[in-house]
């Protein structure tokens, strides 16, 4: 039966998922809609099973406080979702990190343009005002999440593109080519190679050097915390790999004890035919030397000799980044997916908070006889 949305937001709440809490049934019914909008928000991608999403939800999270909201239908249906996440109190730089937080979320296709990401933009809201966040960014990539977050008046501050290479049509001679001039000699350099693991001790020494590199990538607009690696956030992740498999690269070219030139990437079982592409950046002093090409040819030689059958790079590239996607292009790598980056403060979404209460108000009255 139609509803008229007035109703329709009547019978509308959000509820908190807590995934320490949440009885067996609320699990079944979760996870069926977290496939559903997989399916229709991203048709083809391939999905993790059911036991490895609930294993991935369960994780600790030593950095980030993560909230789960879920719309909940008169009928009981889970039909929406707000997640949201932001800096823990007590870790490293957590006052630069004290105003941001960062959310993401989506509504079942059957029951857009009826409020309910509204609604649960109230969520939203109250979890900023008990937390004192000011500053919310959300992404998009389907043209109804622009049209939503513009509604709401976030503003775009940047963009970024998934870009994706087959294997199948990269030029390995030309990749021979580019190892060898990145590690020439002559550039007095020495390569240092993780292939699996990268030792704690070792990693933890290049935390502070590969954090100056990552917040030297251009995020255009975005008002944001400096970027860093923290070791915190690789405990649970390599602890992950040691029960269940996977791999971390790291390629460096050193200079002495600096780092010139980084590249790393890692490797799942669950998805054993790709590789994602993480980190790849040359220090300001180092760069049109090739070293970029360098590295990046030394990791995709490694990739496949420790996993011949992988199939696809996947790589996130900031689009104002032309150097980056220079190099990419040049391997073959295609954009797949284009995503927004839009920042809302407190007082934007307060405003429009209170005007969708206030009208969502005056529709019901209306409908009184
Ligand atoms: C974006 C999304 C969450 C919106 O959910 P929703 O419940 O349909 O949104 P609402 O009904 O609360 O829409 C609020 C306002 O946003 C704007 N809006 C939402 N979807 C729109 C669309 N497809 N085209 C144009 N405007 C749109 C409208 O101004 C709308 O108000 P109106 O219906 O009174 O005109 C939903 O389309 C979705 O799940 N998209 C895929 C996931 C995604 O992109 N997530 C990231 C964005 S947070």
């Amino acid at each position: 039966m139609f509803e008229t949305r007035a109703a329709h937001l009547r019978h509308t709440v959000t509820n908190v998922f807590d995934p320490q809490h949440a009885s067996e049934a609320d699990w079944e019914r979760v996870l069926a809609y977290w496939r559903q909008r997989i399916a229709e928000d991203q048709p083809g991608e391939p999905m993790l099973s059911d036991a490895d999403t609930r294993h991935n939800v369960l994780q600790p999270s030593p950095l980030y406080d993560m909230h789960r909201m879920l719309a909940v239908n008169a009928q009981g249906e889970f039909i929406g979702s707000l997640n949201a996440s932001f800096r823990r109190e007590g870790t490293p730089d957590h006052a630069a990190f004290a105003p941001f937080i960062d959310a993401w979320g989506g509504v079942l296709q059957a029951h857009r343009r009826r409020g309910v990401a509204s609604t649960l933009l109230q969520g939203l809201l109250a979890l900023m005002e008990a937390h004192g966040k000011s500053v919310a960014t959300i992404g998009a990539h389907l043209p109804e999440g622009h049209a939503f977050l513009q509604a709401i008046g976030a503003v775009e501050k940047h963009r970024t593109v998934e870009n994706r290479m087959a294997f199948a049509g990269l030029d390995w001679p030309m990749l021979a080519r580019w190892r060898s001039e990145g590690f020439a000699p002559a550039h007095g350099l020495h390569a240092e190679v993780h292939v699996g693991r990268v030792p704690l001790e070792r990693l933890a020494a290049l935390m502070a050097p590969l954090s100056v590199l990552l917040n030297d990538a251009p995020t255009t607009q975005l008002e944001r915390p400096p970027m860093r690696f923290d070791l915190e956030g690789f405990g649970p992740w390599y602890a992950d790999m040691d029960q269940r498999g996977g791999d971390h690269f790291l390629v460096l070219l050193l200079n002495g004890a600096e780092v010139a030139a980084v590249c790393d990437a890692s490797w799942s079982p669950r998805f054993p035919d790709r590789m994602h592409q993480r980190l790849t950046a040359v220090a300001r002093g180092w760069r049109g030397k090739g070293l970029a090409k360098g590295v990046k040819a030394a990791m995709l030689q490694l990739v496949r000799e420790r996993h011949p059958q992988v199939a696809l790079a996947v790589t996130h590239n900031a689009e104002v980044n032309a150097p980056m996607l220079a190099i990419n292009r040049r391997l073959g790598f295609a954009p797949h997916r284009h995503d927004g980056q839009y920042q809302i403060g407190i007082e934007s979404l307060r405003a429009f908070v209170s005007t969708r209460t206030l009208a969502s108000q005056q529709e019901t009255q209306e409908e009184r006889p």
